[in-house]
Order: C-alpha cells, then sequence, then structure tokens
C-alpha cells in the first residue's frame, strides 16, 4: 500500500514521461508549459488514492490520472482567459504570455488529449469510466457559465453560489475519486459515498480558494491576489458580508460598480474583517471537510486504505497554494 507521500510520487513520474514536443508549436509549447508548471496535481493523487483504497490495481488506472488533471489544466487555460487572470502557479498565463486564440485551441486540445489519455488503457467499465468523465465534464462548463452569469448579477444567493462551486469545482474532485473507484471496480453504494465525500471537499475547496484570493500571498499562492473583487465575482465572502451588512445597498455598489482600483479592493477586505467574514468561511470549510471526512467513513475499506485520502484532505486544511 502506497503512502500519499509515494502516490504523489507516482503521479510526477506519470507527467515526467509526458511531454509534448510536437509540431506545430504554437499549439503544443503552451500545453507542454503548462503541464510542467505542476500545482498541487490533486486530481490525479486523489484518482489513485481512491483506486488503492477499493483495492484496485493503481497501475491500470494511471493513463485516467494523467487524463484528469490534463483535462484540469485545460480548463485552467480557458479559465484564466475568462477570469483575466495574469498568474498562474506564479507564471504568466498562456492567454497573457502567448494570447487569446492561443490559450483557446491549446485548451480545446488538451481536452482531446485527455480523452485520448484515457482510451490508452483497457478496463472492463471504461464506458461507464469515460460517461462519468464526460458528464463531469459538462457540470463544469454549467459551473463555468453561472461563475460568468454572476459577475453581472447582483442578487445571487449563498444557495446559488454552492450550487455554481459544485458544478465548476467540486464534481471535478469527486468525478476523480469516483473514477479511481470504478478502476477498483468498487459497488454502487461505495461509489455514492466516495462521491458525496468528494463533493464536500470540493465545496470546501472552492470557498478555501476564494479566501485564499483574498486574504493569500501571491508568492505562495502563485495567482493574483484580489482578483476575484477585481473581477466582481460572487465569492462566499461576498455573499456572507452582504446578508450581514447593515448598509448592503451601498456595498452591492461598491462591489459591483466599474473598474476596482487598490483602494475599493483594500475597502471591501476592511469590510470582510468589520463583519468577522473569514472566520465564518472557515468554519464554513471545517464544516464541509468534517462531513467529506464522515462520508469516507462509510466506505467499506480498511481504515488503512483510507489513511492517503486522509492525509490528503488534512494538507488542504492547511493550505497556502
Ligand atoms: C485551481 O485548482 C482551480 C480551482 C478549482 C480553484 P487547483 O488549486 O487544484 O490548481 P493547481 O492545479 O494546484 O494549480
Ligand atoms: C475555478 O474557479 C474553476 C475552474 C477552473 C473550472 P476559479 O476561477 O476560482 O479558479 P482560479 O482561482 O482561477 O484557480
Ligand atoms: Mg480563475
Ligand atoms: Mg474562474
Ligand atoms: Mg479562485
Amino acid at each position: 500500500m502506497k503512502d500519499l507521500q509515494e502516490i504523489l510520487k507516482t503521479v510526477e513520474t506519470l507527467f515526467d514521461g509526458e511531454r509534448f514536443l510536437y509540431e506545430p508549436k504554437g499549439l503544443y509549447e503552451p500545453i507542454d508549459y503548462t503541464l510542467r508548471l505542476g500545482g498541487k496535481r490533486l486530481r490525479p493523487a486523489l484518482l489513485l488514492a481512491s483506486c488503492q483504497m477499493m483495492g484496485g490495481d493503481t497501475g491500470l488506472a494511471s493513463s485516467a490520472a494523467v487524463g484528469i488533471e490534463t483535462f484540469h489544466n485545460f480548463t485552467l487555460l480557458h479559465d484564466d482567459l475568462m477570469d483575466r487572470s495574469p498568474l498562474r502557479r506564479g507564471k504568466p498565463t498562456v492567454w497573457s504570455r502567448w494570447d487569446a486564440n492561443t490559450a483557446i485551441l491549446s485548451g480545446d486540445t488538451m481536452y482531446a488529449l485527455a480523452w485520448r489519455m484515457f482510451l490508452r488503457q483497457p478496463h472492463t467499465h471504461l464506458r461507464e469510466i469515460l460517461n462519468c468523465f464526460n458528464e463531469t465534464a459538462i457540470e463544469v462548463c454549467e459551473g463555468q457559465q453561472y461563475d460568468m452569469d454572476f459577475e453581472s448579477r447582483d442578487n445571487v444567493s449563498l444557495d446559488e453560489y454552492m450550487m455554481m462551486i459544485r458544478k465548476k469545482t467540486a464534481v471535478l474532485l469527486a468525478g476523480a475519486m469516483k473514477i479511481g473507484a470504478m478502476y477498483a471496480s468498487a459497488q454502487a453504494g461505495d461509489l455514492c459515498h466516495i462521491y458525496d465525500c468528494g463533493i464536500n471537499m470540493g465545496l470546501a475547496f472552492q470557498i478555501q480558494d476564494d479566501l485564499l484570493d483574498a486574504y493569500g500571498n501571491q508568492q505562495s499562492f502563485g495567482k493574483p491576489i484580489g482578483q476575484d473583487i477585481r473581477d466582481h465575482k460572487k465569492t462566499y465572502m461576498i455573499l456572507r458580508a452582504l446578508e450581514l451588512s447593515d448598509d448592503a445597498a451601498a456595498l452591492k455598489t461598491l462591489y459591483n460598480r466599474g473598474q476596482h482600483n487598490e483602494e475599493t479592493v483594500s475597502q471591501i477586505l476592511h469590510l470582510y474583517e468589520i463583519l468577522g467574514i473569514r472566520q465564518q468561511a472557515e468554519q464554513v470549510i471545517d464544516r464541509l471537510m468534517q462531513a467529506a471526512v464522515n462520508d469516507l467513513q462509510q466506505v467499506s475499506a480498511a481504515t488503512e486504505a483510507k489513511k492517503p485520502i486522509l492525509d490528503l484532505f488534512a494538507t488542504l486544511a492547511s493550505r497556502k497554494k
């Protein structure tokens, strides 16, 4: 049985073997650049850890692990363009280093490459696995559209926000775990608990991403701080602040109007401070992570086999990037 460090090492080795030094360079260089920049490699680690937890042969799921990370990286190319974000993993984003057309086409190619990777290794349940992958991809796109729609809406509720982050972020983390378990031919009941676990962890993960966007350190986070505020994103923090504020109308106008400079960003952060928004977001994250752990306890696998996933969750709770 591999521990978390060994699983992460396996994922890195898999990516060391994937280079994209093909022609035309204009298409493949940005792909190679992106996949070499690393990142946390959370989704392939979850896929392999979940496969191992259910007694599967992780070697049979290795192409799927690379595939799910390639899909995730495709979403980042498009997301950075949509969010006008100049920095990822401490380096210029593809659209800002090359251009928008490159982010679109190299991104599209990564989506197709992800399919090629999934198809590389045969498996009895490959049809169901690919169906799960595809339905997940559709939901991620739905989530991204809600995220964009919410930028220009000023009446988004916290329930709508939770629905949006479930789709744009949580379903892919949950899908990675479920697919890993499908490679181990896990039973339907276990697949449900594993998926629910991934959803709860994924919701917590996105709220924490929102928090880091406001309070993180650009050096370690690798993304620009305050980008969500500048983009008028509807995050947990702003929606909760609107619920608690004495002058919600004024806050709504401040948040949603025109271009934000550094002064409006710090004004909004100051308001979060006064209302204790950060602490409340941290409490919600803790509750969701606890729910994820409870879901994992329902899975019929040995406690020892669950350890890498629990260890991964523990690293997420204190993540800075
Ligand atoms: C970024 O995902 C997109 C979100 C869902 C917040 P990660 O935070 O997993 O990004 P990398 O792959 O580690 O860079
Ligand atoms: C992440 O949303 C969702 C996807 C990339 C699909 P964000 O827009 O918050 O992600 P970051 O902060 O740019 O990584
Ligand atoms: Mg973004
Ligand atoms: Mg986004
Ligand atoms: Mg973000």
